[in-house]
């Protein structure tokens, strides 16, 4: 085996994309390339901005769009997919995914993540690592973690209070990790809570290993590391790209003490099990992958994506109503985002000439407006657009953000539409009110039209098939299912974090806390153009007998969907929890499970979501681990988070851990347990009297002022604590 020397190598990259081979050990290299939704392997010049090509690979829907089909199983399939193809390609772990809590709308790299809400993002980002490491490719859950802007992203500091960061920031990560065992994990550029990620210990050793058991190795954000040695020491295993300075650094620390060989082997022994699980895999790879299948499940999949916002019906669309298209997307879709995840596709729909073929004949097109910079336009292309718009039974706009609106590496501004667009649909809207928006977006835009068109197709980022996925929703060859997994606010000051996105060099607080996404408009009352888990379809569906009961493990959930529209649809059934009273600071309600279902009309189906108890718990400062309170729980389940159809109640038993009464304990407390309530009644009666509105005062005081009051000595009341505690313990078990 290896000396120690020759084993410094591997814990960083051979160049941009490679680890090196390792011939004292008999291992070979191993190409390690982006993702998420596509691979992007280069051949000839190396980034990781996506500025230079790539081979042509399969472009599957972003997360953004992945995430709306609220579909696990989908999602596993896409993941097949993608493995097949890095097989194909030669690729041995594939960057991604990427599953950063959506915190503001402005983050430019929304796009590639999947959802406000954790609970969400895990399920479908555990669904995609089972389905690509099904294959023998391993995945790189990323970033970890709290990188949630792209403003100053390789420095800032995000500062989390601890129960935010456990129950938002981290959770997701947690339950991919312990349900999928990615095979590696990808730290963030970013601070967290003061230490970058790449050399902090509590967040790659404490949390991520030592708490979640993860085994497999640990990678830099491409240049995330400042310091090899300190970073290996933290717990990353892999420095990229490669960098020889820092390769240097550790063998100049191990000769001087400053690191020991344990370290080096360690690091060593975890990328040499991914390298030779990837290379056994890659071994007997094909040279070629389904390209035509590839493209079809693509397609298949873009069209779960498309959430339909708003309809008054005049969607689905008749082959003979007379519609014109305007806006260069119809034409040159915006498909997938800017940076490191852009991949070169192996074809690529686009709407227009879906319409056409669907149709039967060319429909009026103008492109309206620029959608990339330095595209040619006519210098009328406004005036073109809204004479072909003047004469049509049904406008087409297709709107949205442009590749410089929205990019990894930086942020969005404001959450507007590009204002050519905007005046641009003013002019339509005076000519011909049969409008219908269609959207193209990495992230949420305000939609101050929306009472003002017929119908809005968010369609997101849809991957290169999207352009047939759109037609075939607008006309009703597919019956649109898609969720939102981000609230459309009204208003960007209506965003939780808009106080505090996206911090200065001091850091970027977190100062909305739990309150992020649905959970703090909600907890305001804030009304959003549409909310967190909202999707129409072109049927109806009704709830009917929820039943809600515990069980050893959790919650058992179930309720009858039936379809009573005209046409055969999918349902993304929505189950919410809360607890009433609750000791601790909550939010209203936390989404806690999904199933979707498909109906033909007429039909009903019993839909059954199990809530672990897990997923109950609530992260306890005070003891600074998880816990679930006892007491009544309610679940709501519906269509959407503002669409709660039915609730039931459940008395849950909970696991608090045993608290017992100290002299900080207050009055309140002491009084709440039944075997000291007459001691603190007759402390404060000997202190303050018995008048009802003074004990009302009296309950935050703490039991060891009460004392002080009352010239009870600490040292009896501590005696008596004693008995009362040891008694509960015993009778608690
Ligand atoms: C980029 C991205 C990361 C990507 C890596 C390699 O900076 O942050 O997601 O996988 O570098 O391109």
């Amino acid at each position: 085996m290896a000396d120690v020397h020759a084993k410094i190598p591997l814990t960083g990259g051979s160049d941009f994309w490679h680890t090196p081979a390792i011939p004292e050990a008999d291992l070979p290299e191993l190409m390690w390339t982006d993702g998420p939704h596509g691979v992007r392997k280069q051949s000839g010049s190396t980034d990781h901005v996506g500025i230079n090509s790539s081979e042509p690979a399969t472009c599957f829907p972003p997360a953004v769009g992945l995430a709306s089909s609220w579909n696990p199983g989908l999602l596993e399939r896409v993941g097949v997919a993608l493995g097949e193809e890095c097989r194909a390609l030669g690729v041995g772990v594939l960057l991604g995914p990427g599953m950063n809590i959506k915190r503001s709308p402005l983050c430019g790299r929304n796009f590639e993540y999947f959802a406000e809400d954790p609970f969400v993002a895990g399920e479908l980002a555990s669904a995609l690592v089972r389905g690509i490491q099904s294959q023998g490719v391993g995945t790189s859950l990323k970033h970890f973690a709290v990188n949630n802007q792209e403003t100053d992203r390789m420095r800032r500091d995000s500062q989390v209070d601890e129960r935010t960061l456990r129950e938002i920031y981290l959770r997701g990560f947690g339950k991919v990790v312990l349900s999928a065992q990615p095979w590696t994990v990808m730290c963030s550029y970013n601070r967290v809570n003061g230490t970058f990620a790449s050399e902090n210990h509590w967040l790659l050793t404490e949390v991520l290993r030592d708490e979640w058991g993860f085994e497999g190795v640990v990678v830099s954000d491409w240049g995330a590391v400042w310091d090899r040695v300190r970073a290996l020491k933290a717990g990353l295993d892999l420095e990229m790209p490669a960098n020889r300075t820092h390769e240097d650094g550790v063998r100049e620390a191990l000769a001087a003490g400053g690191i020991d060989e344990a370290t080096i082997d360690r690091a060593f022994g975890r990328i040499e099990r991914i390298v030779r699980r990837a290379a056994a895999s890659l071994a007997d790879a094909p040279d070629s992958f389904d390209v035509a299948g590839h493209h079809a499940l693509a397609r298949a999949t873009a069209e779960q994506c498309i959430v339909l916002l708003a309809n008054d019906g005049v969607l689905p669309l008749a082959r003979e109503t007379t519609v014109a298209v305007v806006g260069e997307f119809a034409r040159t879709p915006r498909y997938q985002g800017a940076g490191s995840s852009r991949v070169n596709p192996t074809r690529l729909d686009n709407a227009l000439d879906a319409i056409a073929a669907l149709v039967g004949h060319e429909v009026p097109f103008a492109p309206g407006f620029a959608t990339a910079a330095g595209q040619e336009l006519p210098a009328d292309a406004r005036e073109q657009a809204v004479a072909v718009a003047k004469d049509a039974d049904v406008v087409l706009a297709f709107l949205g953000l442009g590749e410089n609106h929205e990019s990894e590496g930086y942020d969005r501004e404001h959450a507007d539409l590009p204002e050519e667009q905007l005046t641009l649909l003013e002019d339509i809207l005076a000519v011909n009110p049969n409008v219908v928006v269609v959207l193209s977006n990495g992230a949420s835009v305000l939609l101050p039209f929306a009472d003002r068109v017929r119908a809005i197709v968010e369609g997101w980022l849809l991957g290169q098939a999207g352009g047939g996925a759109l037609a075939d929703v607008l006309y009703g060859v597919v019956n649109p299912s898609g969720k939102l997994t981000e609230t459309i606010p009204h208003r960007l000051a209506d965003v939780p974090s808009y106080l505090y996105f996206p911090g200065d060099d001091s850091g970027v607080r977190y100062g909305e806390g739990l309150f992020v996404g649905y959970r703090g408009y909600d907890a305001l009352g804030t009304d959003v153009a549409f909310p967190f888990g909202h999707g129409l379809s072109y049927t109806t569906f009704a709830y009917s007998d929820l039943s809600v009961t515990a069980t050893d493990g959790g919650l058992s959930v179930a309720v009858t969907v039936t379809n009573t529209g005209s046409r055969a649809g999918r349902e993304v059934v929505q189950a919410y929890a809360s607890i009433a009273g609750s000791k601790v600071v909550r939010v209203p309600r936390e989404l806690k499970g999904f199933a979707s279902v498909t109906l033909e009309p007429g039909a009903s189906a019993r839909v059954e979501i199990a809530i672990p108890a897990a997923e109950l718990a609530f992260w306890s400062v005070q003891d600074h681990a998880w816990v679930v309170e006892g007491g009544e729980y309610t679940v709501e389940v519906g269509s959407s988070s503002r669409d709660l159809r039915l609730s039931g109640t459940v008395a849950v038993a909970g696991d608090e851990p045993f608290r017992p009464l100290t002299l900080a304990s207050t009055v309140a407390e002491g009084m709440s347990v039944p075997a000291f309530a007459e001691v603190v009644g007759r402390m404060a009666g000997d202190a303050f009297g018995s008048d009802p509105d003074l004990m009302k005062m009296m309950e935050s005081m703490p039991l060891a002022a009460l004392a002080g009051f009352s010239g009870q000595s600490p040292r009896q009341l501590q005696a008596l604590l004693d008995h009362v505690n040891a008694v509960r313990q015993a009778a608690q078990g």
